[in-house]
């Protein structure tokens, strides 16, 4: 899957770049928050310049770079009081050990130092330097001292480290940072501060202790369109059945096995939800005696029982009735009668529809959506499964806020 990014649009950083070799990974993190629309100010020490150039930030960033306390010009332009107000958050990345020092100390003896100092904003720092210096008892003193200060220390992580040793003390990846700056700015967005609840993936439904009954579902879809309603700023409960997925950042998950978990689960979570979305790959059925021991193989044909599980939507709805609530149809044929047949008969506010076969819509990157609503319905084209799920979380944030 795509690296999809959270939305950052309109949000002000600033990143101050200290010398190290991890400077060179500040310029791909600059670039990352470009693209999630943050509007980036680069400011370097000296030391910064001796690893990477002014002109890579100011081209990735397109604005000067700052670097001192007398530039004359820039001051004219920006004073550094008026930069320290500017910013909704400073991150410092690489942090050296040397300014997180100056910091912990309160010196103003650069741009940087004296930005930090003279800003109420919000501080994150992303130290980088040698796990001998990390480990250092006056650079943990410091780090105790930020801390304390409410200062975010993020990372390091652990691993090879640009002067050949292995340990803790490299900067943590640039598109981690980029997702820790989003959940540091917290909510925003069209659904922010409103609680989402998503139900993904396949459910199990036990035979016996070592055998169930499954489906196709990867829980992609499901996933992506958790992580794109949190990125609009949609707290989110992910239920979740067996899936190998990562939780999407701003997402809690819980983790269900059978459509009846899932169901307990989900009218749980919607008691005190304003938005829900049936994505998951529900089974119809389950095994009417689930045996206790393994069943042995004995005649030619075996035969299992089945009984229908609840509809968790409409479970849902019952509960729920001022709930705005998303639903999907898997079809193999007549998707739009299909499609607005549940969309009624599950009282839905929307639903997406896609066409499912082979190599069709599960357990595959690409999917596409025709979504329908009382009076309405949107085409999204063919598209990597996050790529849609962003489009689609922009439709239902638009119904959501407007009202069914
Ligand atoms: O009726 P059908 O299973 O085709 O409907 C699919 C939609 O209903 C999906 O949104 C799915 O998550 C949901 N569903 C459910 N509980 C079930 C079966 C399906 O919530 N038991």
């Amino acid at each position: 899957m795509t690296d999809s990014p959270p939305d950052l649009r309109g949000r002000r950083i600033l990143l101050g770049v200290c010398g190290g070799i991890a400077a060179y990974k500040a310029a791909d993190l600059s670039r990352r928050l470009i693209e999630a629309g943050a509007d980036v100010q680069v400011v370097m020490t000296d030391n910064a310049a001796r690893f990477v150039g002014a002109a890579t930030f100011q081209a990735l960033t397109g604005k000067p770079v700052r670097d001192s306390l007398w530039d004359a010009q820039a001051e004219s332009h920006m004073g550094h009081i008026e930069l320290a107000r500017w910013a909704d958050l400073i991150l410092v990345a690489p942090a050296s050990a040397n300014t997180l020092a100056r910091l912990a100390h309160g010196l103003a003896d650069d741009l940087l130092a004296t930005l930090v100092l003279a800003s109420d904003r919000p501080l994150a720092v992303a130290p980088a330097m040698n796990r001998l210096m990390w480990n250092a008892p006056a650079t943990q003193d410091n780090l105790a001292t930020l801390r304390a200060r409410g200062v975010r220390v993020l990372g390091p992580g652990a691993g090879f480290q640009a002067c050949g040793e292995t340990g803790e003390g490299r900067m943590r990846e640039p598109s981690d940072l980029r997702d820790d700056v989003a959940g540091l700015l917290g909510p925003h967005g069209p659904l922010a501060g409103r609680h989402a609840v998503v139900t993904a993936g396949p459910t199990r439904e036990p035979i016996d202790p070592v055998r169930f009954i499954t489906n196709r579902s990867s829980g992609k879809q499901g996933y992506a369109l958790a992580r794109a309603l949190a990125q609009l700023g949609a707290r989110v409960s992910l239920i979740s059945g067996p899936t190998q997925l990562a939780v999407p950042p701003g997402c809690v998950r819980i983790e269900v096995e059978t459509a009846a978990q899932m169901c307990a689960a989900a009218l749980d979570a919607a008691a005190s939800a304003e938005l829900f979305v049936g994505t998951a790959a529900v089974a119809d059925y389950r095994v009417q005696d689930v045996a206790t021991d393994k069943i042995k193989k004995t005649g030619t044909t075996m035969q299992l029982a089945l009984v229908r599980n609840d509809d968790i939507l409409v479970r849902v709805r019952a509960a729920r009735p001022d709930l705005f609530m998303v639903g999907f149809a898997a079809e193999t044929e007549n998707l739009e009668a299909h499609a607005r047949d549940k969309l009624a008969r599950k009282q839905l506010n929307l639903i997406a529809a896609n066409r499912v076969g082979p190599g069709r819509a599960f357990d595959v990157d690409d999917n596409q959506l025709s979504v329908y609503w009382a009076g309405g319905q949107r085409e999204l084209a063919s598209a990597p499964k996050d790529v849609l799920a962003r489009e689609l979380a922009l439709l239902i944030a638009e119904h959501f806020v407007t009202g069914p």
